[in-house]
């Protein structure tokens, strides 16, 4: 029975965001901590997406990269990179990201001076191989609390993880009851990365 209600109360509404198919559902984010000890330090350098949740700031979007530097007065440079099949050109957008005082693994990133930051936070990375980043964001939609989710897989070479790496991740991303069934696959053949 609790179970039931519980099912209920977290109706997908993809529909509602029609083509842009991103993950909204009712009720509170999940409650996902962050990598506690995250070093900012490690984390500079070239990311590859191999899995996402639906974006419409992404879409028609292959061979998607990160790019992080830090910045000598502080904060994270972004630059995101990838090639979109409808328009048949190279995208490039830039912002900063920076870091909570308090938790390391909370960053809020921005892509035009003066928007709210988004928030980026670090489930989890070893700096090396993997990175898992979930985003949320709480609105009202219809009377009814909601939240939008982006979920991250970023991998440190293009080609991705093992299977058995994927699966642990997931199942670390799937206890905080981010539901990973919706993660897309990024292409990532045949590119011609930036540099
Ligand atoms: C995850 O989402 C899928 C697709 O909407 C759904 O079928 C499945 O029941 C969901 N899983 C959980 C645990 O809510
Ligand atoms: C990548 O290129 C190879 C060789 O041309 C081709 O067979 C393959 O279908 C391509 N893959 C994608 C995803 O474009």
């Amino acid at each position: 029975m609790e179970i039931t209600v519980f099912r209920a109360l977290i109706i997908v509404v993809v529909a509602a965001d029609g083509c842009l198919g991103q993950i909204t559902q009712r009720g509170k984010c999940p409650f996902v901590p962050t990598k506690p000890d995250f070093d900012v330090s490690f984390y500079t350098g070239r990311w590859y997406e191999q899995e996402k949740f639906p974006a419409a700031f992404e879409a028609n979007q292959v061979c998607i990269s990160a790019d992080y530097y830090l910045i000598p007065t502080g904060g994270v440079r972004v630059i995101n990179r990838g090639f979109n099949v409808v328009q048949n050109r190279d995208v490039t957008i830039s912002g900063d990201a920076v870091q909570s005082p308090s938790q390391p693994g909370k960053l809020g990133v921005r892509f035009f001076p003066g928007q709210p930051r988004q928030p980026y936070n670090i489930l989890d990375t070893d700096y090396t191989t993997y990175s898992v980043v979930f985003s949320c964001q709480e609105s009202t939609r219809n009377g009814y609390p909601s939240n939008q989710q982006f979920l991250w897989v970023l991998t440190r070479q293009p080609w991705g993880i093992s299977p058995q790496l994927r699966h642990k991740l997931l199942a670390k991303v799937e206890r905080f009851g981010i539901n990973t069934s919706y993660l897309t696959r990024t292409q990532q053949q045949n590119c011609s990365y930036g540099n």
